[in-house]
C-alpha cells in the first residue's frame, strides 16, 4: 500500500486494481450469454461529471431527496452515531453529503473511499481546505470486489456512511456480503448509517432513470468510451442506444446498452458479435421495502436502529448497529 501525505491533516493510500484486472473483468462480462458490464466502469472523469448532473436532474429525486433528510436530521443523527469516532464515507464521489453532518459529528477521522482516484484526491482536497480541523485519509480502492480496509486509526467507534443508494447497484447476495464485510470492519460497537431507495410507482422511477434531458443516456453510453479508452475497444457510441425500464417482479431499475445493427466489436484483441438489438446490462438499481432491508441487514449482523425518510416516503436513510452476539 502506498500511502502520501498531501497537507498537514490529509493522507492518501492508492489501492486501486491494476488495469489488466480492469480489461479481464470486462472481457469476461462480454463474453457471457447476456453481455454484462459492471457499473463501477462508469466512473472515469467524464462519469463522475455525469453522475454529478444526474444528481442535479428535476426527475431524480434521489439525491435531493436524501440531502433533504440529512439536512433536516443532521443533529438527530449525530447524537445517534456519537462525536469524536472514526467515519468512513464509501464511494465519497464529491463528498458533497458529509458536509451536511461533519460540524454536528465532528468525527475524529474522516476516511473517503473511492475507486475514482482523481475526483477523490480533488474532492479531499477542498474538503480539507474547507475544514481544517478534520484529518482525512483518502483510500482509493474498489470496495465492490472485497471491502476490508487496510488501515484504521486507533479510535474506537467506527460508523460507516453509505449514502446515495449506492447499495442497490449491488445484487441482494453481494449486498449482503458487502454488509457482512463492514460488520465485521466496524465491530464492536460501531453502525453504518446507510440511504437507500425505497419501493415506489414504477412511473416515478421511470423518469428518474430516463431523464428528458438525455443525462442517464449520456451517462450509460460514457462507458463504452470508458472501454474503448481502457481496455483496447472500439465500440462506435453512436451504434449502440441506451435503455431504462423497471422490473417490477425483480424489485430494480435495469440499465442496458442496445445494439442497433448486427455488429462486431473488438476488445483487448477479443472479436464480440452483437445481434440488432441484442443488449449489454449495464446496471441494476434495487429498490427496498424497509423491513425487507432491515432483514437483510439483520442477516448480516446488524440489529436495526433509528431511521429517517421523507415525508413522501422516497428514500430512506438507516442506522444500523453491529449485534454484540
Ligand atoms: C450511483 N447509483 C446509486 C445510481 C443509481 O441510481 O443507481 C447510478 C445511476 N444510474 C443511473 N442514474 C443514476
Amino acid at each position: 500500500m502506498q500511502t502520501e501525505l498531501i497537507g498537514p491533516r490529509l493522507r492518501f493510500s492508492d489501492l486501486k486494481p491494476p488495469p489488466a484486472d480492469f480489461r479481464r473483468e470486462v472481457v469476461e462480462g462480454l463474453r457471457l450469454p447476456q453481455k454484462t458490464l459492471s457499473p463501477k466502469f462508469f466512473y472515469d472523469a467524464e462519469g463522475c461529471r455525469l453522475f454529478e448532473a444526474i444528481c442535479d436532474l428535476p426527475e431524480y429525486y434521489l439525491t435531493r431527496t436524501e440531502i433533504g433528510i440529512l439536512t433536516e436530521h443532521a443533529e438527530g443523527i449525530a447524537r445517534i452515531l456519537g462525536q469524536g469516532g472514526t467515519l468512513i464515507e464509501l464511494g465519497s464521489g464529491n463528498s458533497r453529503k458529509v458536509r451536511l453532518l461533519l460540524e454536528a459529528l465532528r468525527p475524529a477521522v474522516y476516511i473517503p473511499v473511492d475507486i475514482a482516484r482523481e475526483h477523490l484526491l480533488a474532492a479531499s482536497r477542498t474538503l480539507a481546505a474547507d475544514y481544517p480541523w478534520l484529518d482525512i485519509h483518502a483510500a482509493c480502492l474498489d470496495y465492490s470486489e472485497h471491502f476490508e480496509m487496510p488501515f484504521l486509526p486507533d479510535v474506537q467507534r467506527k460508523v460507516i456512511f453509505f449514502p446515495g443508494s449506492s447499495i442497490g447497484n449491488f445484487e441482494p447476495a453481494a449486498a449482503e456480503n458487502l454488509l457482512c464485510s463492514i460488520a465485521q470492519c466496524v465491530q464492536p460497537e460501531g453502525g453504518l448509517l446507510i440511504g437507500f431507495d425505497l419501493k415506489k410507482d414504477a412511473r416515478l422511477l421511470h423518469a428518474a432513470y430516463n431523464d428528458s434531458a438525455g443525462v442517464t443516456a449520456q451517462f450509460n453510453l460514457n462507458l463504452l468510451r470508458c472501454i474503448n479508452d481502457r481496455a483496447a475497444a472500439n465500440f462506435a457510441l453512436d451504434r449502440f442506444h441506451h435503455d431504462a425500464f423497471y422490473n417490477e417482479p425483480q424489485g430494480r431499475i435495469e440499465m442496458h446498452l442496445c445494439s442497433e445493427s448486427c455488429q462486431q466489436v473488438i476488445v483487448a484483441g477479443e472479436t464480440f458479435d452483437f445481434l440488432d438489438g441484442e443488449s449489454i446490462h449495464t446496471e441494476n438499481s434495487y429498490k427496498y421495502g424497509i423491513e425487507e432491508f432491515r432483514s437483510l441487514a439483520r442477516n448480516a449482523g446488524f440489529e436495526p436502529g433509528h431511521c429517517w425518510c421523507d415525508r413522501n416516503g422516497l428514500f430512506c436513510v438507516h442506522y444500523f448497529a453491529v449485534s454484540s452476539d
